[in-house]
């Protein structure tokens, strides 16, 4: 094995599905760590622990394309997402911010990726095999989604890939695909780490299981105000009497509380819970609020960006430039390796397993 490259720079990937507008399960499971992920204005500045050297963040359109089956939404969803992101602090600069279909150096890296990865490891994987369970329809696609995200990861010599807890058997294909490559062709791609969310926690739906589209229990980071509003006070809650103290510990609603407001108002809440004597309607009303607040400055920036959509279609051309100058290396040394480019010899070892 080759020596570790004593300087390997760390950068961070993650993409996400345009599949819908964003939620609150998605912001503070995926979202919040990819924004806090991001490279320090000043780099002597930041040297952390969590600190990384670069960080490629996209819009997973293509794998958005086995769900989202009408062109305009598809289109309308990219937008708004690229919208979403900077508005909540994704930083164009700090950051490289594209569209997965952009790279179409992505799609080539699938197929010769595809060629070493066996059935068995596909039909193991949770999104394909849960929908088989149910007796829906699944196409090659959806089956063959882990190596198109595998090909995403190793793309970019990614080092870490956050994620929340459902990808991470995703990020594990993604290593035996590497390793397997590496093995039949040479030092090639580095194997990357998933990162998981701290805390780990699943942000709970209006009905109090895992939020999510699927499940039509969302609470979407930018919808309207009152919209919002509607589903707080529509958030499920059980029939205890109101004089009942509470334990604030099991309760959803008090779940979303915490990650929305301030820590003291938390824990002021939590004091109430505990004390008993008030209604969930209180509950709900500090939610409403707390929710605005959090989002206010998002909200805002949100606003201006809108109004100027050429500028975030070039934040987007920009970054896939930057994505595709970096893609292009490594499809090239992978091209090289298995004997696609003729008259061109198979790349040196680069030292980078870690
Ligand atoms: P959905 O379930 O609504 O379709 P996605 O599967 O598109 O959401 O999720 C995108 C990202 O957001 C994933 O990384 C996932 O881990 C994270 N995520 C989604 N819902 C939640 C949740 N309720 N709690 C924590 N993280 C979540
Ligand atoms: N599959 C991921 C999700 O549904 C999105 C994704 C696509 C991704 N390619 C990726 C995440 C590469 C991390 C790295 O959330």
């Amino acid at each position: 094995m080759p020596p570790e490259s004593p300087r390997r720079p760390s950068r961070a990937l993650s993409g996400i599905q345009p599949t819908g507008r964003f939620h609150w399960g998605n912001y503070f499971g995926a979202i919040r760590q990819y924004i806090d992920l991001q490279p320090a204005a000043d780099p002597a500045a930041a040297r952390g622990a969590e600190a990384v050297d670069e960080a490629y963040y996209f819009i997973a359109d293509l794998h958005a394309l086995t769900t989202v089956r009408d062109p305009a939404r598809l289109r309308t969803l990219v937008h708004a997402a690229a919208v979403d992101l900077v508005a909540l602090g994704l930083d164009p600069v700090r950051a490289v911010l594209f569209v997965q279909s952009d790279v179409p150096e992505v799609t080539e890296l699938t197929w010769l990726l595809m060629t070493v990865t066996p059935m068995g490891l596909l039909e193991r994987c949770h999104a394909y095999k849960d929908k088989k369970t149910r007796g829906l329809p699944a196409d090659a696609g959806l089956f063959t989604y882990p190596v198109l995200m595998a090909a995403d990861i190793l793309a970019y010599d990614a080092t870490v890939v956050p994620v929340g807890e459902d990808q991470v058997q995703h990020i594990e294909v993604c290593r035996d695909l590497a390793d397997k490559f590496n093995s039949l062709y040479g030092d090639v791609f580095m194997l990357p780490q998933p990162r998981l969310v701290v805390g780990g926690a699943k942000v709970p739906g209006t009905d109090g299981q895992k939020m999510s589209k699927s499940y039509e229990n969302t609470i979407d980071v930018f919808e309207d105000l009152a919209a919002q509003k509607k589903k707080i006070m529509r958030i499920t809650t059980d029939s205890r009497p109101m004089e009942d103290p509470k334990d604030p510990e099991t309760d959803h609603l008090f779940e979303l509380f915490s990650l929305l407001a301030p820590a003291a108002d938390r824990d002021r809440m939590a004091e109430l819970y505990r004390r008993g004597g008030f209604g969930y309607g209180e509950v709900k009303k500090a939610l409403v609020e707390a929710a605005a607040d959090h989002f206010a400055a998002a909200r805002a920036r949100r606003a201006e960006i809108e109004s100027d959509p050429a500028r975030i279609e070039a934040i987007l051309a920009a970054g896939a430039r930057r994505a595709r100058a970096k893609a292009g290396e490594v499809l090239d040394r992978a091209r090289r390796a298995c004997g696609l480019a003729r008259g061109k010899p198979a790349p040196r070892p680069r030292g980078v397993r870690p």
